[in-house]
């Protein structure tokens, strides 16, 4: 069976105090057995939230970002040394906003998932159409592309490493959620893309989870669908009561 994964990311919210009430309240609560939940901090806090998290079986920490290279003269980065040292395991890569905010192309970050997973730690790898490309339907193509050029170049025993969010762009941070039906579309889509081109087993392992206005209210019906294994959760994962109930949506 494949990993069902509650995520969190936080983006650039919470003040350290904050942070540290809100993971304590969430690993207070537990975490199913069989889903593992992940918070994606921002990076002065992860060595804090790694250590509340240690002990607690199932909870681990993300980082939001990285860089591709591995030390030198990148003012204001972040290197994978730097989070293996910290004893983050996961790094988010690839997110809608670094995309248009930071003009991350998929080449680079193909880079970033690369130098993460040749340091022993898991890209959550996102992608996701706008909305005028899901308007004129041709979200699938889209998405296959960002694949086609990133993530689709990969060994496969890399390949077998890492998560993928779908998030459409037009569901991130605006209260309309892509329906359970739009999302069991693409990952059943994305799913096909690496049967297609590892082979059906790979495929069947790996864990794509939905993210765009993920809350309470939804995910249980969300994450029902047969190839949505679980979320990646903006703005409801700062609110304990809220992720609480998604991560026992499973
Ligand atoms: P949202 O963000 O849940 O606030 O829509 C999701 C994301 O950007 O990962």
């Amino acid at each position: 069976m494949r990993q069902q994964i509650a995520a969190g990311n936080w983006k650039m919210n919470n003040t350290l105090d904050e942070s540290i009430n809100l993971v304590n309240d969430l690993v207070d609560k537990g975490c199913p057995d069989d889903v593992i939940t992940i918070f994606g901090v921002p990076s002065p806090y992860l060595y804090e939230m790694n250590k509340l998290v240690a002990g607690h079986a199932n909870f681990f920490v993300a980082a939001q970002n990285c860089h591709q290279n591995l030390s030198g003269a990148y003012t204001g980065e972040v290197s994978v040394d730097m989070l293996k040292s910290l004893g983050v395991k996961y790094v988010i890569l690839g997110h809608s906003e670094r995309r248009e905010y930071f003009h991350e192309d998929d080449a680079l970050i193909l880079s970033k998932v690369k130098t993460v997973l040749d340091n022993g730690m898991i890209p959550i790898f996102c992608c996701g159409e706008p909305l005028e490309i899901r308007k004129a339907g041709s979200h699938l193509a889209y998405v296959a592309i960002q694949l086609n050029n990133s993530i689709l170049s990969l060994t496969q025993d890399e390949m077998s490493k890492i998560i993928i969010a779908y998030e459409p762009i037009w569901a991130i941070g605006t209260g309309e959620t892509a329906s359970p039906d739009q999302a069991q579309e693409m990952h059943l889509a994305i799913r096909g893309l690496i049967a297609n081109k590892y082979d059906q087993n790979l495929a069947d392992s790996i864990s794509i989870l939905y993210g765009g206005s993920v809350k309470a209210s939804n995910a249980v019906e969300i994450f029902a669908k047969l190839d949505v294994d679980g979320g990646l959760v903006g703005g409801a994962s700062l609110n304990a009561v809220e992720f609480t109930q998604i991560i026992h949506a499973f």
